[in-house]
């Protein structure tokens, strides 16, 4: 079983340059690593220098980046969603995708469920790496991918048994009446398109619970900063991961220096903690390994 490293916290605490301290880290004690983003605004590239590119690079030997595409991600779910669509509900008039997306794109949820199932392909495609670190987008939007999973388990919870009631009627109806209820409609559960897109559906949720509160699996590090605004979102991301079971790993307050006195650090205290002070740039992949060398613990390979 791999690892999934998540680095969350405010914009600009240190999320990207303290993940590429961890990946170069990794591929000093010889661990395949792939290193992704999926912030709409990334910046590995900028770090590493890299040109811009919508594909996986390979940066060295064992060492693969991505920035993840979210725009292709939502292309592809609203195609999958379509052809689903089109399928199950035959009679069904599709709308023209092409002139939707520009629309669908800005519609509540869509990025967050696009981002959901481009980390599920990350995962299941990047299965044979020994390590995925994966560099995250704003917090409000991270902390709703994250709870997806569980709210749209409720949500099929609820159409399956809407679904199942209306099977139920159905093989009724057609028992007293003997009415054909059309091409394609089917009275048995195992049989129904309906019911099994929903348990497809269920299962690919029940994976990224799993994946998410796994925490052998899965490792969240917050990053934070000694300044009241990042302490704050910190403390919010903390309090809502608890309410879905997701652990924190460790909490990186970086770019510490001598003011130290903020009350909101306190909320932090029993967290386990390490401190990143405040480094001279330019960050090239010496310095990346000697910040590694501050936080990183074999424990966590
Ligand atoms: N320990 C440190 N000492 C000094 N500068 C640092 C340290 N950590 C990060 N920085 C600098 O802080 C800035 C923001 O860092 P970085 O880009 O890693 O943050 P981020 O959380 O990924 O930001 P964003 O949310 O915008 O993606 C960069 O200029 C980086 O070089
Ligand atoms: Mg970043």
């Amino acid at each position: 079983m791999n690892k999934i490293f998540f680095f969350l916290g405010k914009g600009g605490v240190g999320k990207t340059t303290l993940s590429a301290s961890l990946a170069y880290y990794l591929r000093e004690k010889n661990k395949t690593v792939y290193w992704a983003s999926i912030d709409p605004a990334h910046n590995i590239y900028d770090l590493l220098s890299l040109p811009a590119s919508p594909k996986v690079q390979k940066i060295e030997a064992g060492l693969w980046v991505e920035e993840i595409d979210v725009d292709r991600y939502l292309r592809r779910f609203l195609e999958h969603i379509q052809e689903k669509a089109q399928k199950v509900y035959q009679y069904l008039q599709i709308l023209n995708l092409d002139k939707m997306f520009k629309v669908i794109k800005y519609t509540p949820a869509m990025e967050e469920y696009a981002c959901l199932y481009a980390l599920k392909e990350v995962f299941k495609k990047h299965e044979d790496k020994d390590y995925l670190i994966i560099d995250t987008p704003p917090t409000g939007l991270m902390l709703r991918i994250f709870s997806l999973p569980f709210v749209t388990e409720l949500w099929l919870k609820e159409l399956r048994h809407w679904r199942e009631e209306i099977l139920k009627r159905r093989q009724i109806v057609a028992h007293i009446k003997h009415v054909d209820f059309g091409p394609g409609a089917q009275l048995e559960f195992s049989k129904d398109k309906v019911f099994n897109e929903l348990n497809a559906q269920q299962k690919d949720m029940q994976y990224l619970k799993d994946v998410f509160t796994n925490p052998k699996k899965t490792f969240l590090i917050l990053v934070i900063n000694p300044d009241k605004l990042s302490l704050l979102e910190g403390k919010r991301i903390v309090e809502t991961l608890n309410k879905f079971g997701i652990p924190i790993k460790i909490v990186l307050l970086n770019k510490t220096g001598h003011s130290m006195e903020l009350k909101e650090l306190n909320f932090f205290n029993d967290l386990p903690q390490k401190k990143i002070p405040l480094f001279e740039g330019p960050f090239p992949k010496q310095v990346l390994l000697k910040i590694a060398s501050l936080w990183v613990e074999d424990a966590y390979l």
